[in-house]
């Protein structure tokens, strides 16, 4: 019996610290800027791939439901790059689960294709390094291609497809951040990020955004690199900031935050002002993102919980990157898929 084209791998959404938001090219997720974000280790997604000579379709099961559309051409994009460069020209069941609920508005499109990537390419049997993976990840979500390496990451914007990748700056272990998510709302955005990224060149702030950019994300390495609390509070607010302006200037105008987003906000600046290692973060949502040091951390889990604003509260510590899991561990996904558990697993 041949051997069977299966693999499954997991990985992380990610925080961004300085944000991406704009491409220079749509069609291959290249940033206007780069960014800086690290890895959610609370968070997970496992997928599970397995090219299939009796399907004659891909197949994507969700979290137990299939999915068909757009979510089914996202992932086909990965898997057609993986069919041109494997040669192997079969069609994939991939089956995925999020430990997160995806209705809370967690991002999940960066560890979804980053997990992705990894399997779908050991699955049709080739090694690509860290490097390639996150150029690849990077097709599916550009985000993914910053859940691809370990801890603190930095997506280099690059020029071309060749040099946009993000590699890591520093291991999980270099600092023990926490980010404490307030979930305030659960409906669904009515704009995608991915239409946001072509939005944000109708706002005439963009220019101003991306040319400071690079200023930001030196002030940032060097918050990150001195493990400097304040001085990373100051310019990930700003840098917050800034993503929403462009948001709220583009055409049509994005405006994610809700009154409860706007009390967090006066929240956390009021517990920094007290002495709290506390600062606030938002991506393309009304979700406030609380990153603080440990020593803060279960104090603003508490604060957070007894909020009637705050729906749900989920917590992360800095999280390694995209890695392979064996087969053996998962059975449950074979299961969702309906697939018969490969014979030596048996
Ligand atoms: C606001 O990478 O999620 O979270 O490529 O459409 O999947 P797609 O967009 P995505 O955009 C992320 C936008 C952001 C900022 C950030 O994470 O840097």
């Amino acid at each position: 019996m041949p051997a069977m084209l299966a693999a499954c791998a997991e990985a992380h959404p990610n925080i961004a610290l300085i944000k991406y938001w704009g491409n220079r090219d749509h069609r291959i997720n290249l940033p206007a800027n780069s960014s800086i974000s690290f890895n959610l280790d609370g968070l997970v997604t496992r997928t599970l791939v397995v090219f299939d000579p009796h399907l004659n379709q891909d197949r994507l099961v969700i979290n137990g439901r299939e999915r068909y559309r757009e979510p089914l051409k996202r992932v086909q994009r990965i898997l057609a790059w993986v069919r041109e460069h494997s040669g192997k020209y079969l069609y994939a069941h991939v089956i995925s689960v999020n430990n997160f609920p995806m209705e809370a508005g967690i991002a999940s499109s960066a560890s979804a294709f980053a997990a992705l990537a990894l399997a779908a390419t050991k699955a049709a049997g080739m090694h690509l390094d860290e490097r390639a993976l996150s150029r690849l990840a990077r097709l599916g979500s550009g985000s993914a291609c910053r859940s691809v390496p370990d801890g603190f990451v930095e997506w280099r914007a690059g020029v071309r497809d060749e040099d946009s990748y993000a590699f890591t700056l520093f291991p999980p272990e270099y600092w023990d951040l926490w980010d404490c998510i307030a979930v305030v709302s659960a409906a669904s955005k009515p704009y995608s990020s991915k239409e946001g990224h072509r939005f944000a060149e109708t706002s005439p702030i963009q220019w101003a955004r991306v040319t400071d950019a690079p200023r930001r994300l030196e002030w940032c390495r060097q918050a990150l690199k001195n493990r400097d609390f304040q001085a990373l509070a100051e310019v990930v607010e700003l840098d917050a900031h800034l993503l929403h302006a462009v948001m709220q200037t583009s055409t049509p105008s994005l405006l994610y935050w809700e009154p409860a987003t706007v009390a967090l906000m006066h929240q956390v600046r009021e517990w920094r002002k007290q002495g709290w290692n506390v600062a606030y973060t938002l991506d393309a949502g009304p979700n406030v993102h609380i990153l603080c040091t440990s020593d803060f951390a279960m104090r603003v889990e508490q604060e957070l919980q007894a909020r009637p604003d705050v729906q749900q509260v989920l917590t992360a510590r800095p999280g390694k990157g995209a890695r392979l899991v064996p087969l053996d561990l998962c059975r449950d996904l074979f299961r969702q898929g309906n697939l018969p558990l490969p014979t030596d697993l048996l």
